[in-house]
């Protein structure tokens, strides 16, 4: 049985994704500061006793470094690590840099110290997955995303430059780049949102992704490959095309 850990798990995508784990017989510890969603997840999960409540607030170190002391303690050996927690804000025009820092601490700074307690114990193992939810938003710099786009885009640097680094180990690093998904963290979105998707369609394609071999899962197609082609389109015309959506 595949032992999973999920930070960022309480709702959305991570939900989704563990009542998908756990219907597919992977053990699964749930992460998040919600004590009581993960323990309603742990009492709905599809297989009694597969879903384990582990709370955690990414942004503080002694709470993930207790989350990993629990996790280990009932999974030695962890097959997969999803880093999916994160929060979004709307920026529109000024800058509110204790907002910015706020969204970086969650969705950055978290990733990194979950990686810096996760990573030393699958390389020790030699084995083992971490997926790291970033976004396509994450592809380009997007309107009135200033606190949110940028830490998505560095954490598909980082996905790339660790999948480098830890090639010899036996550790895979992945990154999953959701587009538009129906989830507590797009309901306050006002703005269209194209090929918009339900959370028990994203976490089926990322466990139907998971055995493949690409170090990118990217959803849904049309949105991968709209957000592909702004990636190519010269500054100049980019430019133009976001300043008139962003009106
Ligand atoms: N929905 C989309 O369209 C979309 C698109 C691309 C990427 N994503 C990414 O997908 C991931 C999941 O988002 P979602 O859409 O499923 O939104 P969501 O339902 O709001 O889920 C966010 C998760 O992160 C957790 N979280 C937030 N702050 C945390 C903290 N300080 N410590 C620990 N956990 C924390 C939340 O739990 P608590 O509040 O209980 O802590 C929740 O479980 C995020 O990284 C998001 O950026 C979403």
């Amino acid at each position: 049985m595949p032992n999973t850990w999920i930070v960022g798990a309480s709702t959305g995508i991570g939900a989704a994704l563990a009542f998908g784990l756990a219907g597919a017989g992977h053990s699964v510890a749930v992460s998040a500061r919600s004590v009581d969603r993960l323990e309603s997840l742990a009492r709905e999960s599809p297989i009694p006793g597969a879903i384990i409540p582990v709370p955690v607030d990414v942004r503080e170190r002694a709470s993930i470094e207790a989350g990993a002391a629990a996790v280990f303690g009932r999974m030695p050996h962890l097959d997969y690590c999803f880093l999916n927690a994160g929060k979004y804000e709307h920026s529109p025009g000024i800058i509110d840099p204790r907002a910015y820092e706020e969204v970086t601490r969650v969705n950055y700074l978290g990733v990194v110290e979950c990686l810096a307690v996760v990573l030393p114990h699958m390389i020790h193992e030699g084995s083992g997955q971490v997926l790291i939810t970033a976004s396509l938003a994450g592809y380009r710099g997007l309107p009135k995303a200033g606190a949110y786009g940028p830490t998505k885009a560095a954490l598909i640097s980082l996905a790339e430059t660790l999948a480098a680094d830890l090639r010899s180990t036996g550790v895979r690093v992945r990154v999953i780049n959701p587009g538009f998904v129906r989830t507590p963290l797009t309901a306050k979105n006002r703005f269209p949102m194209p090929f918009l998707m339900d959370a028990d369609e994203a976490a089926r394609r990322i466990v139907r992704a998971l055995p493949r071999r690409s170090f990118e899962i990217a959803f849904p197609w049309p949105m991968v490959m709209a957000m592909k082609l702004l990636r190519i389109l010269p500054n100049r015309l980019y430019l133009a095309l976001m300043g008139k959506m962003g009106r």
